[in-house]
């Protein structure tokens, strides 16, 4: 394997929310480990990748051709601004049945929620109050960073990763004279600048400055801002976001490609949905959806470039909607209507419906994200980590450098591939499997 450290010891995966995603995620990886349940979902766990050509091909797991934590060395940490025990909060989830999580109750039990770094401000519906007193961000950045120090020495650990399970925040739009260099964004903190300084950024600045990766699985702008790249490349650290890519965004990902590789034309689609979880909650406030909005939204222009296509793609009429709906709890219902047209631009109609599971199509992808960040960091890649674009809805990348999202589906799936061939000593390629 070409210079990546092996992955000796144990791995502190600390997540940031205590909610349905974490403890589906970390409920699933417990149980897995004692055979009582399969990750389905997980790449880590169940894909196969060609590495060779012609004579030469094999097909290897990823941990065959890199060196991946093994699920028995992950310990859990989290915090939450609720105090419930890991147990308690996925009892209250209600994702998973009482059967699939007795079995690792004790341990559950054992994951209790450190004080959250939180402002009301950020998230008006929760009103929990194991939070942090802290007088200024910068303050709440000191306390974060010991909470990882020790957790780190408590639990004997060799490596931390930092990833965001919690709710999403109200909408933090990039404000340059703060979040366009690290020292604005230091200064900021220092003066307690809580309107550009999410506490979010605190979670994320101490994981960085305590040398883990960060990963932000909502839609908060947090990492996605020059002065959080700068920090990653001072220290060396990888970072990825934003936003998980779980259900009505996956299958937009997936399958505006066969429009535009037919070269078909789109006129409208429409996506709404109804949700009842607590993440459902938070989002029926106005300022936190606009964040949701933003990430769902632009997905699909990355796949059908109106300036590329100005004949199909010129004029889409894209709309996203979530709804608050407190009977259907963590299954959520998607539906998507989409409008294109084909030869002298005659009309047609698709209709997709899906019912899903919130929490059980993320968790495998909290699994990936934190095996794959903590990979990064011993093969020494720091900075936005673009390989990972395949788990997220609006993914990270620098476009003060003119660079662009890459959002299609299988083209993530090719990046996410070479690297792990990369990373592995093996050639990348885009030749068909
Ligand atoms: N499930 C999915 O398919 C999916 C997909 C993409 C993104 N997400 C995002 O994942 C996040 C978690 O979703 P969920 O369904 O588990 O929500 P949830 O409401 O069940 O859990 C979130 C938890 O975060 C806690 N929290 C909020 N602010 C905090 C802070 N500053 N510090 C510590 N804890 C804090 C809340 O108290 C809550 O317990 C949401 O932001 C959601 O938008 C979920």
């Amino acid at each position: 394997m070409a210079n990546v450290k092996p992955a000796e010891g144990k791995l502190g995966i600390l997540v940031v929310g205590c909610g349905a995603v974490s403890t589906t995620f970390m409920t699933g990886v417990l149980m897995a480990r004692k055979g009582l349940a399969k990750p389905v979902g997980s790449m880590t766990q169940y894909d196969k990748i060609r590495v060779g050509k012609g004579e030469n091909k094999k097909y290897l797991a990823y941990g065959d051709i890199v060196p991946l934590t093994n699920l028995n060395d992950i310990v859990f940490g989290t915090w939450d601004v609720y105090p419930q025990n890991a147990y308690q909060a996925a009892m209250y989830a209600e994702v998973l049945k009482e059967k699939d999580i007795n079995p690792v109750r004790e341990e559950l039990e054992q994951i209790v929620p450190m004080k959250a770094a939180f402002d009301k401000n950020y998230a008006k519906r929760l009103d929990g109050d194991n939070v942090k007193d802290a007088a200024t961000r910068w303050e709440m950045v000191e306390q974060l960073r010991e909470d990882i120090r020790s957790f780190k020495e408590k639990n004997g650990c060799a490596r931390i990763v930092v990833i965001w399970a919690a709710s999403t925040e109200i909408y933090v739009p990039v404000y340059e004279p703060v979040h366009g260099t690290l020292a604005a964004l230091e200064k900021a903190m220092k003066e307690d600048d809580r309107e550009h300084i999410a506490p979010s950024m605190c979670y994320a600045y101490a994981a960085l400055a305590e040398g883990a990766p960060f990963i932000m699985g909502a839609p908060n702008t947090t990492v996605d801002i020059p002065a959080m790249w700068e920090m990653a490349e001072k220290t060396k650290m990888p970072i990825a976001g934003k936003d998980f890519k779980t259900g009505q965004t996956l299958v937009k990902s997936g399958f505006a490609p066969i429009i535009g590789t037919r070269c078909l034309g789109m006129s409208g689609w429409f996506s709404t949905n109804i949700l009842g979880n607590r993440d459902g909650l938070v989002l029926d406030e106005p300022e936190n959806f606009r964040t949701k909005e933003v990430s769902k939204l632009s997905t699909l222009e990355t796949i059908l470039k109106a300036d590329k296509q100005p004949d199909l793609y010129g004029d889409i009429y894209h709309k996203v909607r979530i709804n608050y709906y407190p009977p259907r709890n963590d299954n959520k219902e998607g539906w998507d209507n989409i409008d294109i047209f084909g030869w002298m631009g005659y009309p047609m109609q698709i209709k997709i419906n899906f019912l899903c599971r919130d929490s059980i199509l993320a968790a495998p992808l909290l699994l990936d994200l934190c095996l794959l960040s903590d990979l990064a960091a011993r093969a020494g890649r720091y900075g936005i980590q673009r390989f990972l674009s395949f788990y997220l809805k609006s993914p990270m990348h620098d476009y003060t450098k003119g660079e662009e999202a890459v959002n299609d589906l299988f083209k993530q799936y090719t990046m996410l591939k070479n690297a792990i061939r990369e990373m592995g000593g093996y050639e990348a390629d885009e030749e068909i499997d």
